[in-house]
């Protein structure tokens, strides 16, 4: 049997890069899913490639950082599938720049998206999730931190700010959905650096040569390598999934062993 077949999960930020990879491995493991982001196109053709295989995905426009889009979305979900099992709290945005020099908008932007937007998901998915049965499999919400959100960063800050308040608020929400004896678990994952456009715009903006990326990388982690956008899928599949049914406020580190030492 699959790992969420019947289950209805949402991923945000699911247009490309980690969030695509997790969209099409949850399509794969049977679950129905919502692909949201600001990215039309390249949402539109996910959920494409997805139907054309054999799945059952939808995307919708959305702005994670707007709550009247938040309620929107989850209302469509629920119509369209019947409830929503699955939230993958994916959308994120990252920016290089010391303190110093970080301006008030930037700081906005990443406090807006990283932060807003995930507590605004959570905020929703809890009222669609609050009425399951005690006996029936849990809701289940990741949350994409990051390494930054376990050690400082070098290149970002506020990005790091950003990550480490998704890992505390998603211990929080694990702590608070059980007080108010809601069956939901919540789970963070901290992906070591990771091939994506976001990667992309990392090492664009990293002055460094083609040499120099690849000698970064390979002593950068344990591993010697980027990791993949199906890496970090498989963690995400494994939370989403009752296969970590003991497992809440928990964190899981995807990061070929960079935090290790
Ligand atoms: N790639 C890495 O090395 C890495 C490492 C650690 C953590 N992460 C985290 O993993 C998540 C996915 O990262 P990725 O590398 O796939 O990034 P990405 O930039 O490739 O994809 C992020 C997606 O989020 C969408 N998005 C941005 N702002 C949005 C908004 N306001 N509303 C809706 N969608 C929005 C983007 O359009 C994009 O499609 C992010 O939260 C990121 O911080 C990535």
């Amino acid at each position: 049997m699959n790992r969420v077949d019947g289950k209805v999960a949402l991923v945000t930020g699911g247009a490309r890069g980690i969030g695509g990879e997790t969209a099409k491995l949850l399509a794969k493991a049977g679950a129905k899913v919502v692909i949201t982001d600001l990215l039309e196109r390249d949402g539109k053709a996910m959920a494409d490639v997805i139907n054309e295989a054999g799945g059952v995905a939808c995307f919708f426009r959305h702005d994670v950082t707007s709550e009247t889009e938040w309620a929107q979305v989850v209302a469509e979900t629920v119509k369209q599938y019947g409830g929503l099992d699955i939230l993958v709290n994916n959308a994120g945005v990252w920016a290089r720049g010391v303190i110093e020099e970080t301006t008030i908008e930037d700081f906005d932007k990443l406090c807006a998206v990283n932060l807003k937007g995930v507590f605004l998901g959570t905020k929703h998915a809890i009222g669609a999730m609050k009425t399951r049965p005690p006996d029936a499999d849990s809701g289940s919400i990741v949350n994409l931190s990051s390494t930054a959100g376990l050690v400082g960063s070098a290149t970002s800050a506020v990005y790091s700010m950003t990550k480490g308040g998704v890992r505390l608020f998603t211990k929080s929400t694990a702590i608070e959905v059980r007080g108010r004896g809601y069956n939901i678990r919540c789970n963070s994952v901290h992906p070591g650096a990771t091939e994506s456009p976001m990667q992309d715009d990392i090492l664009a903006t990293s002055n460094m040569s083609p040499n120099e990326i690849k000698e970064f990388m390979e002593n950068r982690n344990l591993l010697g390598r980027f990791g993949k956008p199906l890496d970090i899928a498989n963690a995400i599949l494994f939370l989403a999934s009752n296969d970590s049914a003991f497992m809440t406020g928990s964190e899981v580190v995807v990061d070929g062993g960079y935090t290790a030492r």
